[in-house]
């Protein structure tokens, strides 16, 4: 948040009417150098000092490996108010004949070289004599040349990594294709979730501009949780560079390239789940319907799964008979029949009942939630959660209204372990949430903080945040007695449209006991878009889309 407040300023200050000449200052650095980092709080105040006076300052990073994720995190530990560029195969640092980090070359707005050479003279900042690069913004400033020889670099030598293909040779065929492919006609294909196709060449050109805006803005393929923050199973994100080749692509008019070059088209079974057909497919029995108005309904649907042994479910997908009104499903697990009280008619009518607040009943399990845009990910080998014979599976939709009858049809698809994985860890969910919620009307920005205990042996293996219209933030992690801190999930853009439940890549154990602390942040004021109430009022812990929530759920097992 810090970080994004900065370079906001950062920005708003380049943009200021210029009254002298234009001058940039490239200065090139990396993540790795520890010279770079040295000069760290030297270039924080140069770059505050001056980059208000008509000087454009630009952060360079040539070095393989660099991203700008990491970039951006090194600049703002800095506090150096900069926005990172990544300087692909260093074609940048060539042109200005850089070869050291850091080095900073100034140019006026003709191109002419003004300085080339280094920030100061000395790495530790007390015994620096000369200040090369001030000297010279300083001297820029008030109109005079630059007097001072430059400094010889010094540091680390630039490592670039590969070079992106020359300007006007990315193609479709070449390049664009493969990426597409890969990453988003999972999703944007005819039948899918997405509102049209990006299969083939066609499709990809009319959507070019698009497709660059969403992926540099990170808005496609879609992964709320910040990336480098817990490490999660299926994360569905592009790197650096392959962003970096649409961008290009597009900007060169979207090429169609050689059609001998085309990558294979991609293949997609039969099956309208996302990771096949299912083990086991339950279905509400039958077409449930849902009043045209009136408050939100969480219907109950008890399922029976046919097993003589016991298994172990993997991964849940749902598939919402009508997308209009199903607002999320979540599976629980009742093994001793108690749900079965809830049901008005057992005799006659469908196992299912209508209640608010909760199930009804005290689940001994959960397969975990579904909301819209949610793509399922296994458990690691050994981990997943157990259903015995005679279990039932109480299936909690939840309805919106849209103003005129519906009916809906629901189906749970469950994927199993097979017969001979060894089953080490039986998964267990634990429900991390703040009831007291309450959000005073009006306010931009209410913080809330909650710590839940957690006990030595403790195994995190998935969590999935949730919170409604009002959420902006959510961030878990585990601190522990000994004073670490372990990332579990950070969503530093709530979006209600898309709530994933991630998966970790290898499961958080706690070796001694600790506490998860959940932090929110919520905006109830008129200026949220998404904001229910007109005017706001206050929100509390609630069902209905219209209160809040702050929820973490968590897919758990104990040593
Ligand atoms: C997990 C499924 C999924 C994947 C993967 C995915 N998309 Fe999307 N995309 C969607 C959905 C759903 C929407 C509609 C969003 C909405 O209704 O607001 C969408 C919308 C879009 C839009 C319209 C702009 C907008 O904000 O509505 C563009 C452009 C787009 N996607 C491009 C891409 C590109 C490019 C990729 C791959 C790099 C990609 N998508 C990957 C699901 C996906």
């Amino acid at each position: 948040l810090l970080a994004g407040v900065l370079f906001l300023c950062g920005a708003a200050l380049v943009a200021q009417p210029e009254e002298k000449p234009s001058v940039t200052v490239d200065l090139y650095l990396s993540t790795d150098c520890p010279v770079a980092a040295r000069y760290g709080p030297r270039l924080a105040a140069i770059v505050s000092d001056y980059q208000n006076q008509g000087f454009e300052i630009r952060a360079w990073f040539p070095n393989e490996g660099e991203t700008k994720h990491g970039a951006k995190q090194w600049l703002a530990e800095r506090k150096i108010p900069l926005e990172p560029s990544l300087d692909w195969g260093g074609e940048q640092a060539a042109r200005d004949e850089v070869e050291i980090i850091p080095t900073v070359v100034v140019r006026d707005a003709e191109g002419n070289r003004l300085y080339h050479g280094a920030i100061d003279d000395n790495r530790v900042d007390e015994r620096a004599k000369t200040p090369y690069l001030r000297n010279a913004l300083a001297a820029l400033a008030k109109g005079e040349p630059v007097a001072e020889e430059a400094g010889e670099p010094f540091g680390c030598f630039v490592m670039p990594g590969d070079p992106l293909p020359p300007a006007g040779q990315i193609t479709y065929a070449d390049h664009a294709a493969a990426i597409i492919n890969e990453n988003c006609v999972s999703c944007h294909r005819p039948g899918e979730v997405a509102p049209f196709s990006l299969v083939g060449y066609e499709n990809a050109r009319k959507w070019h501009r698009m497709i660059a805006w969403t992926t540099e803005e990170r808005l496609m393929p879609p992964w709320p949780a910040e990336p480098g923050y817990g490490k999660f199973r299926g994360e569905l994100a592009l790197s650096d560079r392959e962003i970096e080749v649409l961008k290009r692509w597009a900007e060169a008019g979207a090429p169609m390239g050689e059609e001998a070059n085309l990558p294979p088209e991609p293949e997609f079974g039969d099956s309208t789940w996302a990771m096949g057909e299912p083990d086991m497919l339950l279905r509400v029995p039958y077409q449930h319907e849902i009043a045209a108005d009136g408050r939100d309904e969480y219907w109950h649907f008890i399922l029976q799964p046919e097993i003589d042994e016991p298994v172990v479910v993997k991964a849940m997908d749902v598939h919402p008979g009508n997308k209009r009104v199903v607002h999320h499903v979540i599976g629980f697990i009742d093994s001793t029949g108690a749900s079965l009280n809830n049901v008005p008619d057992r005799e006659n009518g469908p196992l299912a009942y209508e209640r608010f607040g909760g199930p009804g009943f005290i689940p001994s399990n959960s397969l975990g939630g579904w909301a819209p845009g949610m793509r399922p990910q296994a458990f690691p080998e050994g981990a997943g959660i157990v259903v015995n014979p005679g279990d039932r599976l109480v299936l909690q939709v939840h309805y919106t209204k849209t103003g005129r009858p519906e009916t809906d049809q629901t189906e749970v698809g469950l994927y199993l372990a097979d017969p001979d994985e060894e089953i080490t860890d039986e998964l267990r969910v634990a429900w991390l949430a703040h009831l007291g919620l309450r959000i005073p009307a009006g306010e931009p920005e209410v913080e809330v903080e909650r710590t839940f205990n957690v006990p030595a042996g403790f195994k995190v293996f998935a969590v999935m945040p949730h919170m409604h219209l009002l959420g902006q933030h959510m961030e878990a992690a585990v601190e522990t007695e000994g004073g670490e801190t372990i990332p579990l999930v950070r969503v530093p853009d709530w979006s209600f449209k898309w709530q994933f439940a991630y998966v970790f890549e290898e499961p958080i154990v706690l070796d001694e006991p600790g506490q998860i602390r959940l932090k929110a942040v919520y905006d109830n004021s008129a200026g949220n878009p998404d904001n229910p109430h007109d005017p706001p009022r206050e929100v509390r812990w609630g069902e209905n889309t219209t209160d809040e929530m702050m929820l973490l759920v968590v897919f758990y097992s104990r040593e």
